[in-house]
């Protein structure tokens, strides 16, 4: 079965961009981390990052598909700005019958009050928040011990 490591808009740039909030791990290497988790954890993972809402829409809908096959257990999210933002976002987890779990390397509720509010997060099975890059490999841990009986 797959878990999806999806990364929205500037998570590109982790690392560069404001390493005070986000440190100074890139992108590739907190994917490989979670390839490395996935293993342990008996998954196969897909990593998946872009700049566009209609992307992270479409790869949403795809696992969707996926979870109904059979062929994925769920997906962790970082929508990067787009969960403040992002009705589409919110609706396009809630149409299929993806669980997925919210994340984010800062904390968002100790930051601007614009980053307090979260569209994803009625939408998802779970959320985690502050722990750094280490939050996607929690999530997914989180992941398999909720949707997964063999991974207790
Ligand atoms: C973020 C927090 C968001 O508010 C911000 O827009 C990001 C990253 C995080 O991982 O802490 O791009 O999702």
């Amino acid at each position: 079965k797959k878990i999806l490591v999806l990364n929205g808009p500037n998570l590109n740039l982790l690392g560069q961009r404001e390493p005070t909030q986000y440190g100074s791990t890139s992108l590739a290497d907190v994917e490989a981390m979670c390839r490395a988790a996935g293993q342990r954890l008996g998954y196969e993972v897909e990593c998946f990052q872009s700049n566009w809402e209609g992307a992270l829409i479409d790869k949403i809908q795809e696992y969707g598909r996926l979870v109904k096959e059979g062929q994925a257990l769920g997906c962790v999210f970082n929508a990067g700005a787009y969960t403040h933002t992002s009705v589409a976002l919110h609706d396009a987890i809630k149409g299929v019958e993806l669980p997925v779990i919210e994340c984010h390397i800062s904390n968002v509720h100790a930051r601007e009050p614009f980053r307090h509010h979260s569209y994803l997060s009625p939408a998802a099975a779970g959320i985690v928040v502050g722990f750094g890059v280490t939050g996607y490999i929690i999530a997914m841990e989180g992941l398999a011990r909720l949707r997964d009986k063999d991974n207790p």
